[in-house]
């Protein structure tokens, strides 16, 4: 150290001396040494340089000139070195380029030109040096070439001496705060090739005769702060590739010498004042690959010669005032990725070009664009539609609904069409746009529900659905979508209670649900402890702590969230009926009450009728009150009396007087309607089950035609169809009565005490298969199977109930349809959820494959464990593959089954559960396929 200091002392003071000494000091070790001692080294990259050698030609950074053995190069970029740049380098009087780049220096940088009169490059770039640049800081700059003092805290004005630096190629300066207007004498350095001065504070006007610079390829004047026009003279840098004047006040029209700038590439005019029309030789800049014209105020029509810029890859015009159409020369544009036209004035519709050049971004917001979305969208059908990420057409008046094919952008992160016109429901296939991240549709006229394929778009942070008409309940798969941190479905005519599981959304920043029908609780705990009262008000019956009103004890729960089955079948006793009787929940006392309000109605007008046919014949529906042993008889088709008909012509039931309906024995409720038990006057037991009268609005000769059909559909394995019994306001359908209970209650309620042999499980298995190919060879699709629809007679045989319901729906609508049979989740075929596909009989060859798993594992298609979601088929697919499938048999089988029969059989399952619905096998193979299973073990009696 003490060598250092006294030769820092004598460089300073006595430098003349210093190169007289014996032996004779080598002047670029005694600068390097005196540069290090002045600057901080944290993590000691300059260990190498040693006050003790001879030579520093082999320290780090350094580079010597072979035949002067004098320090040519010195490179220390991002050494993190801190402190001032001291005196030392001055010493090194052969250096050509100094490169401290990417360190923590601060100070000024005054003498190190000055004196170092070979410097040819100085990167000086990204440290922390300020003050101003003297006068003469270019005094000596006649050998340099380069100079980067970008991101630095330099200030001042940019010295006029550089017009001196004739040899100067490349000038950056970007990333200061110089002020003061440009030097005169800039343009007068012909050689240079790159000027940066972009992020200061300049000002003024850009002088005039840039024309000199005829080897500039690349100029950034961007955010300064400069004024007046884009010089005349800039078209005559034939050579530019890239120019940037964006951030700027700028004025004027664009300078029509610009089209001689045919290998430019890159033009951003950003953020200026620049007027006028954009000329048709716009056409001419041929490289022109990004172009930004955003933030000015251009008016009148884009060119038909844009057309021509064939290498565009990001065009923004946005925020000017551009009219009339699209062009439909941009067709033409074959490299699009990004075009921004928002905030225009631009009329007329879609054109098809946007959805066929495999553009990843498309922007129109805020224009007058009309018309539908449907035509463009759905001829572009091909590979370039999943090329799109951003889709923005938002604040414009376009019509109509969302075309089905918005499914087929499987890339789309961003679909804002917010403020439009649009109406009808938001398609199902919503849900194949699985990477959509944000989802705006609010301020429109859609209706209907929100769709629960919405579930598969798992990255979904926003989903903003405000201001529209949208009805039904917030679908409990919302609360899937784990990432979302946005939501608003404020200002819809949504009903129904929350699902509880909302709470699990821990992502959540807001959740305004305000301006609804909702009712019941707010989920408890998570973000919705801390939701502001606005988010969640004018809901009338919406109940919790943010609403200030409490909950009654017993609400209704959500379907998916409840395990039960909420679609008792037929013929199936609640095991806890009676228990239930007696807690009747105040919801359901409120439902009993509507809808008696709503019979008694029909009543009136039945009874008025009937009384004049005959004294002593009484009306249905008032059965339904009374609870009483009457029943309707008429066989009128009066419109306002029921026809009863029986397929068995039972003589018993047409001339008795018996109950039909008796709300005491409600069996259950479901997405067709309600069941009730009732007991003919020969003392047999029937299943009957009220349809719900909204969803099926056919005319009673459709309606009849439908159930002589599955009256006629006679097996052992199904539930038959006995009789029906129809009013416009009331329809109901008469059942045989089952005895034993569902399958559900079998596998995950214990029912009877009993847990099921592997021979019953394969019993059920094979006559469901049975029912299923039965239906399947009359052209009837079940839709609804699942182990609450299948029941098991008192034999041990399993019946089928529910088939073919879905046929009384208006129209096979697979989104009501999905609706209707949504408790049924996890039986649902994939293709449910995609409308290219179309619905066979092979949906329910998939819900069989569910079930069969769901009998031999005793587990439940989709379980909720915590936060989680275990979906039965993939555990036992895992498990298979990994070779453990024995682990998923029910424990209740208590390994006493034999794994030859239970393996091959599981593996069905699977099969059946194939994605594709091709894949999978009709139901009379699958009977084949088991039979086979279970011929070699036919013997096996010690595994019942
Ligand atoms: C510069 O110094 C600051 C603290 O003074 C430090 O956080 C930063 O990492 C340093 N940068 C470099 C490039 O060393
Ligand atoms: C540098 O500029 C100063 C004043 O701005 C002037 O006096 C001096 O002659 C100039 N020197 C050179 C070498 O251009
Ligand atoms: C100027 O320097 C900065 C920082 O090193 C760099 O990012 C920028 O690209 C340079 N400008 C030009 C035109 O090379
Ligand atoms: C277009 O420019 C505007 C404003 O200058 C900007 O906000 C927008 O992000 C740009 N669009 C694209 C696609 O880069
Ligand atoms: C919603 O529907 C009502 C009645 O059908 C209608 O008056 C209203 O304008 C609709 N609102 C919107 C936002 O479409």
């Amino acid at each position: 150290m003490m060598k250092i200091l006294s030769l820092f002392i004598l460089l300073l003071l006595v430098p003349v001396h210093v190169r007289s000494l014996n032996p004779p000091l080598n002047d670029d070790v005694l600068g390097l040494i005196v540069f290090k001692a002045d600057i901080q080294d944290p993590y000691g990259k300059l260990v190498s340089w040693n006050e003790d050698d001879d030579s520093c030609c082999n320290w780090v950074g350094v580079t010597c000139d072979p035949r002067s053995n004098r320090v040519f190069e010195l490179v220390l970029d991002g050494f993190s070195l801190s402190g001032k740049i001291g005196k030392g380098l001055l010493q090194l009087q052969f250096l050509h380029k100094l490169s401290l780049a990417k360190n923590n220096l601060t100070g000024n940088l005054t003498p190190v030109l000055t004196r170092l009169e070979n410097l040819r490059d100085l990167d000086v770039s990204e440290n922390s040096l300020s003050g101003s640049l003297p006068g003469d800081f270019f005094h000596q700059c006649g050998s340099l070439r380069s100079i980067s003092l970008a991101f630095n805290e330099f200030t001042g004005e940019i010295p006029d001496n550089l017009s001196s630096c004739s040899t100067l190629a490349s000038l950056n300066f970007s990333c200061n705060q110089f002020s003061g207007s440009l030097p005169s004498g800039l343009w007068s350095l012909e050689g240079l090739r790159s000027l940066d001065l972009s992020n200061n504070q300049l000002g003024g006007e850009i002088p005039k005769g840039i024309e000199g610079l005829n080897n500039l390829r690349e100029i950034n004047l961007g955010r300064n702060k400069f004024t007046g026009v884009v010089p005349d003279g800039i078209g005559s840098c034939s050579l530019l590739r890239s120019i940037d004047l964006s951030f700027n006040s700028l004025s004027g029209n664009l300078p029509n010498t610009m089209q001689k700038l045919t290998l430019c590439n890159n033009l951003n005019l950003r953020k200026n004042s620049l007027v006028g029309g954009v000329p048709d030789w716009l056409g001419e800049m041929r490289s022109l690959e990004t172009l930004d014209f955003s933030d000015n105020s251009f008016s009148g029509q884009v060119p038909i010669s844009i057309g021509n810029l064939q290498s565009m890859k990001v065009l923004n015009i946005s925020m000017n005032d551009f009219t009339g159409s699209l062009p439909d020369s941009m067709n033409n544009c074959k490299n699009l990725l990004a075009i921004d036209f928002s905030q225009n004035s631009f009329t007329g519709t879609l054109p098809g070009w946007i959805f066929q050049l495999g553009i990843q971004e498309v922007l129109l917001s805020g224009n007058r664009l009309t018309g539908s979305m449907d035509s463009p969208l759905s001829s572009s059908l091909d590979n370039s539609s999943k090329k799109l990420l951003v889709l923005d057409l938002s604040h414009n008046a376009f019509s109509g609904q969302i075309p089905s094919s918005v499914g087929d952008f499987s890339s789309l992160q961003v679909l804002d069409l917010s403020e439009n016109w649009l109406d009808g429901s938001i398609p199902l296939d919503i849900g194949r746009a699985i990477s959509l991240k944000q989802l705006r549709l609010d301020k429109n006229s859609f209706v209907g529900t929100i769709p629960t394929s919405i579930a598969n778009c798992s990255s979904l942070t926003s989903l903003i659905l405000s201001r529209n008409n949208l009805t039904g309940p917030i679908p409990a798969a919302v609360a899937q979508l784990t990432n979302l941190q946005t939501v608003d479905l404020s200002f819809n005519r949504l009903t129904g209670t929350l699902p509880k599981q909302l709470a699990n959304l821990a992502n959540l920043l807001s959740f305004n649900i305000s301006h609804n029908q909702l009712q019941g609780p707010l989920p408890a705990g998570g973000f919705f402890n801390t939701i502001s009262p606005s988010s969640v008000a004018f809901n009338p019956s919406l109940c919790g702590a943010a609403v200030n009103t409490s909950c009654p004890t017993v609400l209704p729960k959500p379907i998916v969230l409840n395990p039960e089955p909420s679609d008792s079948p037929p013929g199936s006793i609640p095991q806890n009926l009676v228990r239930k009787k007696s807690v009747l929940s105040i919801s359901a006392l409120i439902a009993i009450g509507a809808a008696a309000v709503i019979v008694i109605g029909v009543i009136a007008i039945t009874v008025l009728n009937l009384r004049v046919r005959s004294s002593t014949s009484r009306s249905a529906a008032a059965l339904v009150l009374s609870g009483g042993d009457d029943y309707s008889r008429s066989s009128t088709t009066d419109a306002n009396s029921g026809k009863l008909v029986m397929f068995s012509g039972d003589p018993h039931f047409s001339t008795g007087a018996h109950a039909l309906l008796n709300k005491d024995c409600e069996l259950g409720r479901g997405g067709f309607g309600a069941v009730y038990k009732t007991v003919l006057k020969d003392g047999r037991p029937v299943a009957i089950k009220k349809l719900t009268v909204s969803s099926l609005v056919k005319s009673q000769e459709e309606f009849e035609r439908e159930v002589k059909k599955l009256g006629t559909v006679r097996h052992p394995n199904l539930v038959s169809l006995e009789g029906y019994y129809w009013t416009p306001s009331l329809q109901l359908l008469i059942y045989e009565f089952i005895s034993g209970g569902s399958l559900y209650k079998h596998l995950h309620e214990g029912y009877g005490g009993n847990s099921l042999s592997w021979n019953d499980r394969f019993n059920i298995i094979l006559g469901t298969a049975k029912s299923l190919a039965h239906l399947h060879k009359v052209n009837i699709i079940h839709y609804n199977l699942k182990s609450s629809n299948i029941l098991i007679d008192s034999a041990g045989e399993p019946k089928v109930a529910d088939f073919g319901l879905a046929r009384m729906l208006p129209m096979l609508d697979r989104y009501v349809l999905s609706k209707k049979i949504n408790s049924a989740l996890g039986y649902m075929a994939p293709e449910f959820a995609c409308r290219a596909v179309k619905i066979t009989d092979k949906c329910d060859v998939y819900g069989f494959g569910v079930l069969v798993l769901e009998v031999v594992t005793g587990k439940v298609p989709i379980e909720y464990v915590e936060d989680d979601m275990v979906v039965l088929c993939d555990m036992v697919r895992e498990a298979l593959e990994e070779g453990r499938v024995e682990e998923c048999v029910d424990g209740r089988l208590q390994g006493n089954f034999p794994a030859d029969e239970v393996i091959p059989v599981m593996k069905l399952g699977l099969i059946c559960t194939s994605q594709v619905p091709s894949n999978r096998p009709d139901m009379e193979e699958v009977i084949n396929i088991l039979e086979l299973i279970r011929c070699p073990s036919e013997g096996q009696d010690e595994f019942m």
